[in-house]
């Protein structure tokens, strides 16, 4: 078995030495758990890609504590400084252009001449790199296109005895993945919305952020898109107004009027067939909840999860980018 370990001093202290000799620690952050490698060693970055199964053609996001460590291995202009500036720490990954001769190992940008990285806020993620001394490669803690983890227990369930050491540090206040931008170009894009919303970019930068999320043909600009993603093993159907026989609920908001279409009301489901991703209707409780509760009622014994309309604003998009792909099948 896996050891899950309470995050303090100490486990945090042991789950260095365990990165340094080329290990893998699943680790908290505000946004999903990671999968952590020392960055720098390319053979414990390969036992990233080993442990989820993930293709060696997607890169992995290097998480660091400071502007100076982003230096090392990549080029940094001002507008890229302006957004680490206002977002960071926190939940926003950027692609910059990798430095020809760094540290870094080739593998965690896939051989592309640029890299992604980030600022987590989480302070157990923080406290682990900062002992460490190097940057720490890490995707989302789960096989290659399954659910994102939120929790500990969700890290040991996909990845079992893959991992040497989770770091607990309770479940995740975002609850989804970073917004990825590329900020290679002239203008940023954004190829993965997030918590970090255009609005939120638009205004710092003083220009039209555009959506570059992979679904309408031309090049792939992010290799993750090309991937099914945050599937769930049963079907999911989206903007359901009515429930079919069997099949689960993920509401959001009032279930007052929703209805099966044997005539009963959804308010009469069963506990394990119905989740709401928050009553009050609030879109960044809907985002926190979204992974656990796709979960909960992904169970075999459900004919499918059907999905109330989530409006596609704010965080909103986010939410909508990850059920379409799972209902992408
Ligand atoms: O919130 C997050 O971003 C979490 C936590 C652990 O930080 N990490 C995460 O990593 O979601 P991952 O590997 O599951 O997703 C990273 C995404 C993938 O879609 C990948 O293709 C894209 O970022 N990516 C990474 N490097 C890239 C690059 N150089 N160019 C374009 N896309 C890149
Ligand atoms: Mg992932």
């Amino acid at each position: 078995m896996t050891r899950i370990v309470v995050a303090n001093s100490k486990s945090i202290n042991d789950a260095a030495q365990i990165l340094k000799q080329g290990g893998l620690v699943a680790m908290p952050t505000e946004t999903v758990y990671g999968l952590a490698a020392n960055a720098n060693d390319s053979m414990a970055v390969a036992r990233i890609f080993e442990a989820k199964g993930r293709p060696q053609f997607n890169p992995l996001i290097v998480h660091v504590n400071d502007i100076e460590s982003v230096e090392q291995f990549a080029e940094v202009g001002s507008l890229d400084l302006a957004l680490a500036q206002r977002f960071w720490p926190g939940s926003l990954t950027m692609i910059l252009r990798r430095k020809s001769n760094s540290n870094l190992s080739d593998l965690v940008s896939a051989g592309l001449s640029t890299v992604a990285v980030r600022i987590p806020s989480h302070k157990t993620a923080r406290a682990l790199i900062k002992s460490c001394g190097f940057p720490l490669a890490a995707p989302s803690a789960n096989k290659s296109g399954s659910l994102s983890p939120t929790s500990p227990a969700h890290v040991a369930q996909s990845l079992g005895d893959k991992v040497d050491m989770i770091l607990a540090g309770g479940s995740c206040s975002i609850g989804l993945e970073s917004t990825v931008v590329d900020c290679t170009g002239k203008t940023p894009y954004i190829l993965r919305p997030g918590g970090v919303t255009a609005d939120d970019i638009s205004k710092i930068l003083g220009v039209d952020i555009a959506y570059d999320l992979g679904d309408k043909g031309g090049q792939v600009k992010s290799p993750g898109q090309l991937l099914k993603h945050y599937a769930p093993s049963i079907p999911v159907r989206l903007n359901a107004i009515d429930l079919e026989q069997g099949e689960a609920l993920l509401a959001f908001g009032s279930i007052k009027f929703m209805g099966i279409r044997n005539g009963d009301s959804a308010q009469n489901l069963p506990e394990d067939m119905i989740r709401n991703l928050s009553k009050e209707a609030d879109l960044y409780e809907a985002a926190t909840n979204l992974f656990s509760m796709m979960r909960d009622l992904d169970q075999p014994q459900n004919k499918g999860i059907a999905v109330m309309n989530i409006p596609d604003t704010g965080i909103g998009v986010a939410i909508n980018d990850r059920l379409n792909r799972a209902a992408d099948s």
